[in-house]
């Protein structure tokens, strides 16, 4: 098989990391029709996706919005494994959703260009770095790009597509269309910024959104009221930022800052203080919300 990468040859994706995101790409791959392998280190957080997803198949199933047919075939489709080794050795297409800490994507990759076949795409869903940070470290800088997923990953549509600068025609070409096949709508992104274009666009948002609560001009509560019932938008600004995780929102943030060196661009206080009081939102059950559940 040529080393160049083509969409037709791709039969088995993995993804790198069980958490909300990895877990739910590999679940839109499987629900495509691919082979999916999903990685991670830890033997629990496998087991916690797994449940999940057969938990959201359910759901969607009693919902009227899936076959029973399908969701069973999807998940049939679907493995879960420790070894990073075992797991890239037969992946056509690989997409990175661990943590975003450079040092660990970095090994990661160093990792997959070892034992992936030579045609095999590396992608990293990362929002806060681009791929030519770990596209050095690999043997095949042409075949890696960023394939950036928004949460929840099974019911956002859009996935952007970020191209370094000797990113390949044909690892564009794959990655979008891998995107369109797995039912998204993929944008593409020329060049490698910060935030690329959704979380640009969300940045300036939220920025102004926490300056008004901060400011005292209202409250949170009805800045997102205005949100969803001015302009629309599903959910408000800080019910989002609950959604992705402070933390991650944090994050995005700090790494914002840390490309400028602006200081207007560093976390804003009340993040940050919801960050060191470890209140990361929906997933711990308190956020900007306190949630039952
Ligand atoms: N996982 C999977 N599916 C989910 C979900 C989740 N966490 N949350 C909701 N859904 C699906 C379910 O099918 C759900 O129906 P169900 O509860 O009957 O199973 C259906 O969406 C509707 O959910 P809800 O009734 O709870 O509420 P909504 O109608 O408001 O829909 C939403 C939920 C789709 C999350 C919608 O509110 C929305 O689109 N919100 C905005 C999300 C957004 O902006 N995401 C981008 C975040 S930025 C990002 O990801 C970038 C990264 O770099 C940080």
């Amino acid at each position: 098989m040529s080393s160049k990468p083509n969409l037709e040859n791709v039969k088995r994706i993995l993804v790198v990391g069980a958490g909300a995101m990895g877990s739910q790409i590999g679940m839109v791959g499987a629900l495509a029709g691919y082979q999916v392998t999903i990685q991670d280190i830890s033997e629990d957080m496998l087991t916690k996706a797994q449940a999940a997803l057969a938990e959201r198949m359910d759901r969607n199933v009693s919902k009227g919005r899936m076959e029973r047919t399908d969701t069973d075939a999807a998940l049939g489709r679907m493995n879960y494994l420790t070894s990073i080794q075992d797991a890239a050795s037969t992946a056509d297409f690989v997409i990175e959703a661990a943590v975003e800490k450079l040092e660990t994507k970095r090994g990661i990759f160093q990792e997959l260009d070892r034992h992936a076949p030579p045609h095999a795409v590396l992608a990293t869903n990362s929002s806060t770095l681009g791929s030519s940070q770990v596209a050095d470290i690999t043997g095949r800088a042409d075949r890696v790009c960023n394939m950036h997923f928004f949460n929840p990953a099974l019911v956002m549509k859009c996935v952007e597509v970020v191209r370094h600068e000797q990113t390949s025609q044909e690892t564009v070409d794959t990655a979008m269309g891998l995107a369109e096949r797995m039912g998204k709508s993929p944008i593409l992104i020329n060049r490698e910024i910060p935030g690329f274009v959704a979380n640009r666009l969300l940045g300036a948002l939220r920025t102004e959104a926490l300056k008004l609560y901060d400011d005292g001009i209202a409250s949170f509560q009805d800045i997102d009221t205005a949100a969803k019932t001015a302009l629309g938008h599903p959910m408000g600004p800080y019910e989002l930022m609950d959604l992705v995780g402070i933390d991650v929102v944090h994050l995005i943030r700090q790494a914002h800052f840390e490309e400028t060196g602006d200081p207007a661009d560093l976390p804003h206080p009340a993040l940050t203080e919801l960050y060191e009081a470890g209140h990361y939102g929906r997933k711990t059950g308190q956020g900007w919300y306190t949630y039952s559940e």
